[in-house]
Protein backbone atom coordinates (compact mmCIF):
# COMPACT_ATOMS: atom_id res chain seq x y z
CA UNK A 1 0.00 0.00 0.00
CA UNK A 2 1.71 3.74 -1.14
CA UNK A 3 0.04 6.33 1.15
CA UNK A 4 0.42 10.24 1.37
CA UNK A 5 0.46 11.37 5.54
CA UNK A 6 -0.19 14.59 5.87
CA UNK A 7 -0.48 16.43 10.11
CA UNK A 8 -2.66 19.53 10.09
CA UNK A 9 -5.28 18.24 7.80
CA UNK A 10 -8.49 19.70 8.84
CA UNK A 11 -7.69 23.39 7.87
CA UNK A 12 -5.52 25.64 5.81
CA UNK A 13 -2.06 24.69 4.32
CA UNK A 14 -2.68 20.92 5.61
CA UNK A 15 -6.01 20.37 4.40
CA UNK A 16 -4.90 22.23 0.51
CA UNK A 17 -1.72 20.27 0.52
CA UNK A 18 -4.21 16.96 0.82
CA UNK A 19 -6.37 18.67 -2.17
CA UNK A 20 -3.58 19.45 -4.08
CA UNK A 21 -1.83 16.38 -3.80
CA UNK A 22 -4.89 14.43 -4.30
CA UNK A 23 -5.80 16.03 -7.60
CA UNK A 24 -2.09 15.83 -8.59
CA UNK A 25 -2.09 12.19 -7.93
CA UNK A 26 -4.64 11.06 -10.13
CA UNK A 27 -3.58 13.46 -12.83
CA UNK A 28 -0.15 12.39 -12.71
CA UNK A 29 -0.47 8.57 -11.92
CA UNK A 30 1.25 8.36 -8.74
CA UNK A 31 -0.99 5.35 -7.82
CA UNK A 32 -1.21 6.28 -4.14
CA UNK A 33 -3.76 3.86 -2.66
CA UNK A 34 -4.55 6.14 0.70
CA UNK A 35 -3.97 10.00 2.17
CA UNK A 36 -3.99 9.68 5.75
CA UNK A 37 -5.00 13.08 7.47
CA UNK A 38 -4.31 13.82 10.79
CA UNK A 39 -5.82 16.48 12.96
CA UNK A 40 -7.77 16.80 16.15
CA UNK A 41 -11.31 18.08 14.27
CA UNK A 42 -12.59 14.72 12.98
CA UNK A 43 -15.78 16.18 11.61
CA UNK A 44 -13.54 18.41 9.52
CA UNK A 45 -11.40 15.96 7.93
CA UNK A 46 -14.63 13.92 7.45
CA UNK A 47 -16.16 16.99 5.28
CA UNK A 48 -12.24 16.82 3.61
CA UNK A 49 -12.91 12.94 2.55
CA UNK A 50 -16.14 13.93 0.40
CA UNK A 51 -14.17 16.34 -1.72
CA UNK A 52 -11.50 13.82 -2.48
CA UNK A 53 -10.91 11.41 -5.32
CA UNK A 54 -7.89 9.43 -3.47
CA UNK A 55 -9.37 6.96 -0.55
CA UNK A 56 -8.91 9.06 2.75
CA UNK A 57 -8.56 7.82 6.05
CA UNK A 58 -9.03 10.94 8.49
CA UNK A 59 -7.71 10.02 11.71
CA UNK A 60 -8.72 12.28 15.20
CA UNK A 61 -5.43 12.35 17.23
CA UNK A 62 -4.10 15.61 19.41
CA UNK A 63 -0.56 15.29 18.53
CA UNK A 64 0.92 16.83 21.84
CA UNK A 65 -0.54 13.34 23.32
CA UNK A 66 1.99 10.54 23.31
CA UNK A 67 -1.06 8.15 22.93
CA UNK A 68 -1.43 9.50 19.49
CA UNK A 69 2.17 8.33 18.30
CA UNK A 70 1.54 4.59 19.75
CA UNK A 71 -1.90 4.57 17.68
CA UNK A 72 -0.50 5.81 14.54
CA UNK A 73 3.27 3.39 14.97
CA UNK A 74 0.91 0.50 15.36
CA UNK A 75 -0.90 1.27 12.45
CA UNK A 76 2.72 1.58 10.31
CA UNK A 77 3.46 -1.31 11.84
CA UNK A 78 0.50 -3.70 11.60
CA UNK A 79 -0.31 -1.99 7.40
CA UNK A 80 3.27 -1.45 6.84
CA UNK A 81 2.44 0.67 3.76
CA UNK A 82 5.03 2.49 1.88
CA UNK A 83 5.05 6.52 2.91
CA UNK A 84 5.68 8.25 -0.34
CA UNK A 85 5.90 11.29 1.54
CA UNK A 86 4.77 12.98 4.75
CA UNK A 87 3.83 16.74 5.20
CA UNK A 88 3.94 18.10 8.63
CA UNK A 89 1.52 21.10 8.46
CA UNK A 90 0.02 20.84 12.02
CA UNK A 91 1.20 23.54 13.94
CA UNK A 92 -0.09 26.54 16.12
CA UNK A 93 1.70 29.88 17.48
CA UNK A 94 0.23 32.71 19.79
CA UNK A 95 1.23 36.30 19.80
CA UNK A 96 2.05 37.94 22.87
CA UNK A 97 4.98 39.70 25.09
CA UNK A 98 6.14 38.48 28.51
CA UNK A 99 3.47 36.64 30.72
CA UNK A 100 0.90 37.21 28.25
CA UNK A 101 0.41 33.81 26.59
CA UNK A 102 0.03 30.93 29.30
CA UNK A 103 2.32 28.66 30.19
CA UNK A 104 0.10 25.93 28.49
CA UNK A 105 0.01 27.33 24.96
CA UNK A 106 3.93 28.08 25.14
CA UNK A 107 4.30 24.36 25.68
CA UNK A 108 1.68 23.60 23.00
CA UNK A 109 3.74 25.55 20.85
CA UNK A 110 6.84 23.98 21.87
CA UNK A 111 5.07 20.31 22.04
CA UNK A 112 3.57 20.72 18.49
CA UNK A 113 5.75 22.94 16.32
CA UNK A 114 8.56 20.77 17.42
CA UNK A 115 8.39 17.59 19.30
CA UNK A 116 5.60 16.70 17.04
CA UNK A 117 7.08 16.98 13.95
CA UNK A 118 10.16 14.99 14.68
CA UNK A 119 8.51 11.90 16.15
CA UNK A 120 6.37 11.94 12.99
CA UNK A 121 9.12 12.41 10.60
CA UNK A 122 11.11 9.28 12.63
CA UNK A 123 7.95 7.17 13.03
CA UNK A 124 7.64 7.01 9.28
CA UNK A 125 11.04 7.19 8.03
CA UNK A 126 11.42 3.57 8.03
CA UNK A 127 8.42 3.78 5.60
CA UNK A 128 9.61 6.24 3.29
CA UNK A 129 11.13 4.44 -0.42
CA UNK A 130 13.79 5.80 -1.98
CA UNK A 131 12.53 8.73 -4.13
CA UNK A 132 9.94 9.48 -1.37
CA UNK A 133 9.62 12.85 0.50
CA UNK A 134 9.49 14.76 3.83
CA UNK A 135 7.61 18.28 3.78
CA UNK A 136 8.07 20.47 7.12
CA UNK A 137 5.85 23.35 7.21
CA UNK A 138 8.34 25.50 9.27
CA UNK A 139 7.54 29.50 8.67
CA UNK A 140 9.55 32.59 7.89
CA UNK A 141 9.33 33.10 11.02
CA UNK A 142 12.33 30.64 11.51
CA UNK A 143 14.85 33.21 9.73
CA UNK A 144 14.86 35.84 12.53
CA UNK A 145 14.49 36.54 16.69
CA UNK A 146 10.56 37.85 16.33
CA UNK A 147 9.66 40.10 19.61
CA UNK A 148 6.09 39.21 20.50
CA UNK A 149 6.35 36.22 18.30
CA UNK A 150 8.94 34.79 20.28
CA UNK A 151 8.63 30.79 21.35
CA UNK A 152 6.55 30.38 17.88
CA UNK A 153 9.57 31.92 16.27
CA UNK A 154 11.95 30.04 18.16
CA UNK A 155 10.02 26.54 17.54
CA UNK A 156 10.25 27.23 13.77
CA UNK A 157 13.58 28.15 13.75
CA UNK A 158 14.41 24.31 15.69
CA UNK A 159 12.20 22.52 12.93
CA UNK A 160 14.12 24.65 9.93
CA UNK A 161 17.29 23.61 11.57
CA UNK A 162 16.63 20.02 11.87
CA UNK A 163 14.86 19.88 8.54
CA UNK A 164 18.22 21.13 6.69
CA UNK A 165 20.36 18.68 8.58
CA UNK A 166 17.77 15.60 8.35
CA UNK A 167 17.84 16.50 4.21
CA UNK A 168 21.60 16.08 4.49
CA UNK A 169 21.54 12.75 6.62
CA UNK A 170 19.09 11.16 4.25
CA UNK A 171 20.53 12.48 0.76
CA UNK A 172 22.58 9.32 0.39
CA UNK A 173 19.21 7.27 0.74
CA UNK A 174 17.65 9.44 -2.34
CA UNK A 175 14.97 10.76 0.35
CA UNK A 176 14.31 14.88 -0.40
CA UNK A 177 13.26 17.01 2.78
CA UNK A 178 11.79 20.37 2.00
CA UNK A 179 11.31 22.97 4.46
CA UNK A 180 8.36 25.39 3.28
CA UNK A 181 9.20 28.73 4.84
CA UNK A 182 5.57 30.63 4.08
CA UNK A 183 5.37 34.55 5.30
CA UNK A 184 1.78 35.58 6.83
CA UNK A 185 -1.38 33.60 4.96
CA UNK A 186 -4.40 35.28 5.73
CA UNK A 187 -6.73 32.49 4.84
CA UNK A 188 -6.10 30.02 7.18
CA UNK A 189 -7.13 29.56 10.57
CA UNK A 190 -3.59 30.17 12.36
CA UNK A 191 -3.56 34.06 12.39
CA UNK A 192 -7.02 34.44 14.12
CA UNK A 193 -5.95 31.33 16.87
CA UNK A 194 -2.39 33.41 17.65
CA UNK A 195 -4.39 36.62 18.33
CA UNK A 196 -6.64 34.95 20.74
CA UNK A 197 -5.40 35.87 24.02
CA UNK A 198 -4.14 39.18 26.02
CA UNK A 199 -1.53 39.98 23.50
CA UNK A 200 -2.99 39.53 20.19
CA UNK A 201 -2.83 43.18 19.61
CA UNK A 202 0.78 43.52 19.72
CA UNK A 203 0.56 42.86 15.67
CA UNK A 204 -1.97 44.90 14.17
CA UNK A 205 -1.65 43.93 10.87
CA UNK A 206 0.01 41.60 8.26
CA UNK A 207 0.81 43.89 5.40
CA UNK A 208 1.46 41.10 2.23
CA UNK A 209 0.04 38.58 3.62
CA UNK A 210 -0.63 35.63 1.05
CA UNK A 211 -3.26 33.20 0.20
CA UNK A 212 -3.04 29.33 1.18
CA UNK A 213 -3.73 28.03 -2.56
CA UNK A 214 -1.00 29.92 -3.92
CA UNK A 215 1.18 29.34 -1.13
CA UNK A 216 0.76 25.09 -1.19
CA UNK A 217 0.79 25.54 -5.17
CA UNK A 218 4.18 26.68 -4.72
CA UNK A 219 5.40 24.61 -1.98
CA UNK A 220 4.20 21.71 -4.00
CA UNK A 221 6.13 22.12 -7.19
CA UNK A 222 9.07 23.07 -4.87
CA UNK A 223 8.81 19.47 -3.08
CA UNK A 224 8.65 17.79 -6.42
CA UNK A 225 11.76 19.00 -7.55
CA UNK A 226 13.69 18.07 -4.33
CA UNK A 227 14.36 21.47 -3.06
CA UNK A 228 15.40 21.53 0.25
CA UNK A 229 14.12 25.29 1.36
CA UNK A 230 10.89 26.48 -0.40
CA UNK A 231 10.09 30.38 0.25
CA UNK A 232 6.38 29.82 -1.77
CA UNK A 233 6.43 33.56 -2.89
CA UNK A 234 8.30 36.91 -3.18
CA UNK A 235 7.58 38.24 0.43
CA UNK A 236 9.64 34.90 1.91
CA UNK A 237 11.94 34.93 -0.57
CA UNK A 238 13.14 38.73 -0.37
CA UNK A 239 12.34 38.03 3.67
CA UNK A 240 15.29 34.68 3.73
CA UNK A 241 17.47 36.95 1.63
CA UNK A 242 17.34 40.00 4.15
CA UNK A 243 17.95 37.82 7.24
CA UNK A 244 20.63 35.91 5.55
CA UNK A 245 22.83 39.16 4.77
CA UNK A 246 21.40 41.83 7.68
CA UNK A 247 22.10 41.38 11.80
CA UNK A 248 19.41 40.30 13.72
CA UNK A 249 19.16 43.61 15.94
CA UNK A 250 18.69 45.34 12.64
CA UNK A 251 16.11 43.05 11.92
CA UNK A 252 14.17 43.23 14.81
CA UNK A 253 14.23 46.97 14.03
CA UNK A 254 12.44 46.25 11.24
CA UNK A 255 9.87 44.21 12.33
CA UNK A 256 9.19 46.94 15.13
CA UNK A 257 8.08 48.87 12.58
CA UNK A 258 6.10 46.51 10.34
CA UNK A 259 3.73 45.02 13.16
CA UNK A 260 2.16 48.39 13.61
CA UNK A 261 1.07 48.80 9.90
N1 LIG B 1 -0.98 31.02 8.38
C1 LIG B 1 0.20 31.60 8.49
O1 LIG B 1 0.33 32.82 8.51
C2 LIG B 1 1.43 30.70 8.56
C3 LIG B 1 2.66 31.27 8.17
C4 LIG B 1 3.80 30.48 8.23
C5 LIG B 1 3.72 29.17 8.67
N2 LIG B 1 2.52 28.65 9.05
C6 LIG B 1 2.49 27.25 9.53
O2 LIG B 1 1.67 26.50 8.67
C7 LIG B 1 1.16 25.36 9.36
C8 LIG B 1 -0.33 25.24 9.09
O3 LIG B 1 -0.98 26.36 9.66
P1 LIG B 1 -2.25 27.03 8.96
O4 LIG B 1 -1.88 28.40 8.60
O5 LIG B 1 -2.80 26.15 7.94
O6 LIG B 1 -3.21 27.16 10.23
P2 LIG B 1 -4.52 26.34 10.64
O7 LIG B 1 -5.58 26.53 9.60
O8 LIG B 1 -4.82 26.79 12.03
O9 LIG B 1 -4.06 24.83 10.64
C9 LIG B 1 -3.40 24.22 11.72
C10 LIG B 1 -3.65 22.73 11.65
O10 LIG B 1 -2.97 22.10 12.75
C11 LIG B 1 -3.90 21.22 13.41
N3 LIG B 1 -3.57 21.11 14.81
C12 LIG B 1 -3.52 22.09 15.74
N4 LIG B 1 -3.25 21.59 16.96
C13 LIG B 1 -3.14 20.23 16.79
C14 LIG B 1 -2.88 19.16 17.66
N5 LIG B 1 -2.66 19.36 18.98
N6 LIG B 1 -2.84 17.89 17.16
C15 LIG B 1 -3.06 17.67 15.84
N7 LIG B 1 -3.30 18.66 14.95
C16 LIG B 1 -3.35 19.92 15.43
C17 LIG B 1 -5.26 21.90 13.20
O11 LIG B 1 -6.30 20.97 13.31
P3 LIG B 1 -7.23 20.74 14.60
O12 LIG B 1 -7.50 22.07 15.21
O13 LIG B 1 -8.43 20.06 14.00
O14 LIG B 1 -6.45 19.84 15.47
C18 LIG B 1 -5.12 22.37 11.76
O15 LIG B 1 -5.44 21.32 10.88
C19 LIG B 1 1.52 25.57 10.82
O16 LIG B 1 2.63 24.76 11.15
C20 LIG B 1 1.90 27.04 10.90
O17 LIG B 1 2.83 27.27 11.91
C21 LIG B 1 1.37 29.38 8.99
Amino acid sequence: MRIILVTGASSGLGAEFVRRLDRLSIIEGWEIDEIWGIARSGDKLAALQKELHTPFRPLALDLTQEASFHLVKAMLHSLHPEVWMVVNAAGMGKIGGPGEISDQDTARMIDLNCKAAVEMTSAVLPYIPRGGRIVEICSTASFQPFPYLNVYAASKAFLYRYSRALSRELRGRGISVTAVCPYWVKDTGFIGNARQGDGGDKIRGFPFASEEKTVVRKAVQDVLMRKPVSTPGPVCTVHRAAAKLLPDGFMMDLWELIRWL
